[in-house]
């Protein structure tokens, strides 16, 4: 039974705890579908996503994340990459375009792993350098973000952790500070 989409935002939770089990290659394939049909300036899709599956490299990936051991114990590692392909034609925004447009695809794939049950955690203390070097991506190409991807081992999903209220981060017309 599919998930209603509130539900799934509302449930996802950054998951630091897997399960070795593997997962499914038709459940992987319908997360990579909604990380595929993601929109992006222009359409250009300036991405790549690695999927991590080999164990000693999986644990060579967690220690060049600031040392989280936990991303080595799901079964896939995902690393989204992004191309600075320079397309951006408002001018301010340059070549954080490409960030722009990979954390799009990059939440298609978050929400689409929690409708499935599956685990994922955003990854952002990554070194940038070393992972390029572990994985063979090329100059051009930039590491955004990385995630663990497997089913949660203990409580796993679970309601909002604190936030803002809404009048905090929201106003009318002009900015106020809330
Ligand atoms: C850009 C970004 C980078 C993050 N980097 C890490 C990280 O390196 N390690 C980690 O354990 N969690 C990381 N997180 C997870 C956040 O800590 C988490 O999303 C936040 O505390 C809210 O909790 P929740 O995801 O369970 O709702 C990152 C999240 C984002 C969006």
């Amino acid at each position: 039974m599919e998930m209603n989409i509130y539900e799934v935002m509302r449930t996802r939770r950054s998951i630091r705890a897997y399960r070795p089990d593997p997962i499914p290659e038709e459940v992987l394939n319908r997360v990579l579908e909604a990380v595929r049909i993601a929109p992006s300036g222009s359409n250009r899709q300036p991405w790549r996503f690695i999927l991590v599956k080999d164990g000693e490299l999986r644990r060579r990936l967690a220690a060049a994340c600031g040392d989280q051991a936990f991303i080595a114990e799901a079964p896939v590692v995902v690393v989204a990459c992004g191309y600075d392909i320079n397309y951006n034609r408002g001018g301010y925004m340059g070549r954080m375009s490409m960030l722009v447009d990979v954390s799009i695809a990059f939440t298609h794939l978050i929400l689409a792993a929690r409708a499935e049950g599956l685990g994922t955690c955003w990854i952002g203390a990554f070194n940038n350098d070393e992972v390029k070097k572990l994985l063979k991506i090329p100059e051009d190409v930039d590491v955004v973000a990385v995630t663990p991807l497997g089913y949660p081992r203990d409580k796993g999903f679970a309601e909002p952790g604190p936030r803002k209220a809404l009048n905090e981060i929201v106003s009318i017309d002009t900015f106020q500070q809330g």
